[in-house]
């Protein structure tokens, strides 16, 4: 029982920001989002009935602190009567920092065990286990640009466009490869239970929703930058009147968020958007990529400096 899988993290332009129900993670508002082709985590699955405990290793190095996730992710997917796993992940970029490699590291696991279990590849099944685990992972299992919709009990995935129809382009501004001071679910449940602005937040969150599947429906870009900005200023303003605060925001990332807003002024197809992390992700038109990476690396505090296009839905392999 042995199973490879590849998936790309995405991330949200009209972001996921708390749970309706924190037994199922299920979030409390949709969501819409790109995926990332040039960010990838590679996953590899081994159970055996000889294997006495579940082991997870990321990069090389051999991880405790996850391993309880990941055991109840497998857990929900296989059944507890099931035998031990090897896990041996591989991520090319910086991991709990605010890129999302919940989500491509939970959408790989997710398809890496069913092909291991021998489980029909089906999309839906898929974002809801991935989900489970990790609200924003459910969005990787497809590519391009994805919505997330809340059903009554569950979830449900849909591309809104392919990579082709639009190729957006992504240019990721690292301000720290720090992992985050608090996990977004724990962020979460404060947020719900302390900020005053919450209740507007998910009141909000529909109108956001038809504005952003209308500037996708029209490939219309500054539409896209207005509510996109609109909606993930919103969101850390939730955070920052949280109790107590939550600021995932450092120099660099206003100082990126400012040089945007100035390249935007002299013409540029340019929009940011923040995540629970410092790192600021710069959507762009691909005529504009070259330029806005060149910027954003001069900024100060800026580390490095990733550019991606849109992604593609998970892939697995299943060694003979
Ligand atoms: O997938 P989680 O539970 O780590 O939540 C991530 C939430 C944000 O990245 C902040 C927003 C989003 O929609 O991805």
């Amino acid at each position: 029982m042995r199973a490879f899988a590849t998936a790309h993290p995405n991330i949200a332009l009209i972001k996921y920001w708390g749970k309706r129900d924190t037994a199922k993670n299920l979030p409390a508002v949709d969501s819409l989002s790109l995926t990332l082709g040039d960010l990838w985590t590679n996953m590899n699955v081994h159970f055996s009935s000889s294997y006495d405990r579940d082991r997870l290793e990321i990069n090389n190095v051999i991880n405790d602190q996850n391993i309880s996730r990941v055991s109840k992710c497998l857990d929900s997917i296989v059944g507890k009567s099931r035998s031990f796993a090897n896990i041996v992940s591989e991520c090319n970029f910086p991991i709990s920092a605010g890129l999302a490699s919940s989500s491509s590291s939970f959408s790989a696991l997710v398809v890496a065990v069913n092909g291991a279990i021998g489980r029909k590849y089906d999309t839906q099944l898929l974002a809801s286990q991935a989900g489970s685990a990790s609200g924003s992972a459910a969005r990787s299992m497809l590519g391009g640009i994805v919505e997330l919709k809340n059903t009554q009990t569950d979830i449900q995935i849909r591309q809104l466009s392919s990579i082709e129809r639009w190729p957006l382009r992504v240019v990721i501004a690292i301000t720290s490869k720090e992992k985050k001071s608090i996990s977004s679910s724990k962020a979460m449940r404060l947020s719900a239970n302390s900020s005053p602005f919450y209740s507007a937040w998910i009141n909000n969150q529909e109108a956001d929703m038809s504005e952003g599947r209308l500037a996708i429906e029209n490939r219309d870009f500054e539409r896209l930058a207005t509510v996109s900005e609109h909606n993930c200023l919103k969101m850390h303003s939730v955070m920052w009147t949280t109790r107590p605060s939550v600021i995932y925001w450092n120099e660099a990332s206003l100082n990126c968020m400012h040089a945007i807003r100035e390249m935007q002024r002299s013409g540029e197809s340019v929009f940011f958007t923040m995540d629970a992390g410092p790192q600021i992700k710069a959507i762009c038109l691909p005529e504009n990529e070259a330029k806005i990476t060149q910027r954003l690396s001069e900024i100060k505090g800026v580390v490095s400096v990733m550019q991606s296009k849109l992604g593609g839905a998970p892939i697995s392999r299943i060694p003979k």
